[in-house]
């Protein structure tokens, strides 16, 4: 039951790290953008700074060769580098050919059941439904996890289930429930992991009842 975060926001993810609940960062271009900062130095930053079980950076092209040169670029930075592609069958060809040569990959823009067997035909390490989009249209992203974990488990599959475009907890804890191996979490949504208003108000009683016994 791993957490990633989900960011491209460097600051947010060392003071996660400080925790030492996070075991791995999921970028894509719209996050990277975002933040401005330079993809490739980013990805090389991440890996020289902290030690994740895996780092997701995405490579972008309209051919698996495109994909595969682009992934060049990412490949030779450190083992933790997990190749991000497109549930496309340019992207399953890609992520085929990186497999076989012990990249880790990471295929993302899952919304089916139907693409999870592909990316784990394709020797996937992590396949990435898309929960929360497949909520804004009135779809169940859960119950997608749940269906994936459901054939992943029947047929002895090893890639993971990583739930992606999760935007609250109660979404995490389902997942995790349903089978995911990792959640990716927006920094505000891990935040929100640990927090409860029956722990704050409880501890309010505990810390002045504290003060009388001490
Ligand atoms: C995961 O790999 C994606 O970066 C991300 O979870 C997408 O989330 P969104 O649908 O909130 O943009």
């Amino acid at each position: 039951m791993k957490i990633f975060l989900d960011t491209a926001d460097y600051k947010a993810i060392e003071d996660r790290f400080s925790t030492g609940l996070i075991q791995g960062i999921t970028t894509n271009p719209t996050l990277v953008r975002k933040s401005g900062v330079n993809y490739v130095d980013f990805i090389k930053t991440l890996a020289n700074d902290f030690a994740f079980d895996s780092i997701s950076a995405e490579v972008d092209g309209e051919t698996a060769d495109v994909m595969l040169e682009n992934a060049n670029q990412f490949l030779n930075i450190n083992p933790s580098i997990t190749i991000k592609l497109p549930l496309t069958r340019e992207g399953l060809i890609a992520c085929r050919s990186l497999s076989m040569s012990g990249v880790m990959t990471n295929v993302t823009l899952c919304f089916s059941a139907a693409q999870a067997i592909m990316a784990a035909k394709a020797g996937a390490t992590y396949i990435s439904p898309f929960v929360g989009r497949l909520n804004d249209n009135s779809i169940s992203g859960v119950e997608l996890v749940r269906a994936i974990a459901g054939l992943y488990g029947t047929h002895g599959v090893t890639t993971k289930i990583l739930a992606a475009s999760l935007r609250d907890v109660h979404h995490v804890s389902r997942c995790f429930l349903y089978g995911a191996n990792v959640c990716t979490l927006p920094p505000a949504v891990f935040d929100k992991m640990y927090t409860h208003v029956l722990t704050d108000s409880g501890l309010a009683i505990f810390e002045k009842d504290f003060k009388e016994i001490t």
